[in-house]
């Protein structure tokens, strides 16, 4: 079931929505070549908390840090450490925040210095990805509209999609129904109503879209060793639209 928001917890999820986007702008100071994952999870942290709100991924089935850091062949949940960021390489910086109980989650891939046009048109599609994607929401639409056009865009840009990791619906709880994956077929899949609210995260690889993960039992990566990007956001289900409110 996925649940519809309405008056209060509508401006709930806003407020959470817009206390992450003042944390990402504290992110967006941090990164450069020379800074370990750890010294920005740390900043994070200390965000999140000075806005009155707590980090859901901190002990979420065991998992250790405020926010999930990756580097390159990392598409998802790389664990802050004492790994340095180095120049040229790209980073994703995945946070979910709770306040006053409800969830925002948003993701951004960075440049650490100067990267190769490569890497810059990985990042610049992923965008992509979301905002095709998320052209298709409103009201009496099919989520399966929402994923096809992700994965269009993925694939004609000559990218994979990340099968193994999906979005997901977002509230209460950070994962709620549906699952989102993005990948799909136009005119399937459940009918999205004004009130849901998503996390749309297309997951986008430069190579092959085969994932492993390591003994660690979280850090994904491509299993082709090339670099993937990932960007999310939360939105709103509205009556002509999608309102995006963590950006
Ligand atoms: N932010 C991730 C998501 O989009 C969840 C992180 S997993 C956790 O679903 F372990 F870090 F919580
Ligand atoms: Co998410």
């Amino acid at each position: 079931m996925i649940p519809i928001r309405t008056g209060q917890e509508i401006e709930k999820l806003k407020r959470a929505g817009r206390a992450l986007k003042e944390v990402f702008e504290t992110v967006g100071t941090l990164i450069r070549p020379g800074i370990t994952t750890l010294e920005i999870n740390a900043e994070i942290e200390k965000k999140i908390f000075s806005l009155g709100a707590t980090a859901p991924c901190k002990g979420y089935h065991g998992y250790p840090a405020a926010a999930c850091i990756s580097t390159d062949d990392i598409v998802v949940h790389g664990i802050p450490s004492l790994k340095v960021l180095k120049n040229g390489e790209i980073v994703s910086v995945d946070i979910v925040l709770k306040l006053d109980g409800y969830c925002a989650d948003a993701t951004r891939t960075y440049a650490v210095g100067e990267i190769s046009p490569e890497k810059q048109r990985l990042i610049d599609v992923t965008r992509k990805c979301f905002y095709n994607g998320v052209a298709k929401i409103k009201d009496g639409a099919r989520l399966g509209d929402a994923q096809h056009a992700i994965q269009l865009t993925a694939e004609l840009a000559g990218y994979g999609v990340v099968r193994a990791m999906t979005g997901h619906g977002i509230g209460k709880n950070m994962h709620e129904d549906p699952v989102i994956e993005n990948y799909g077929r136009a005119g399937t899949g459940p009918t999205l109503k004004a009130g849901m609210c998503l996390a749309i995260e297309p997951m986008i690889t430069m190579g092959d879209w085969n994932v492993g993960i390591d003994r660690d039992g979280w850090t994904c990566r491509t299993a082709d060793g090339l670099p993937a990007a990932h960007y999310e956001n939360t939105v709103l289900v509205t009556a002509n639209g999608a309102e995006i409110l963590t950006e």
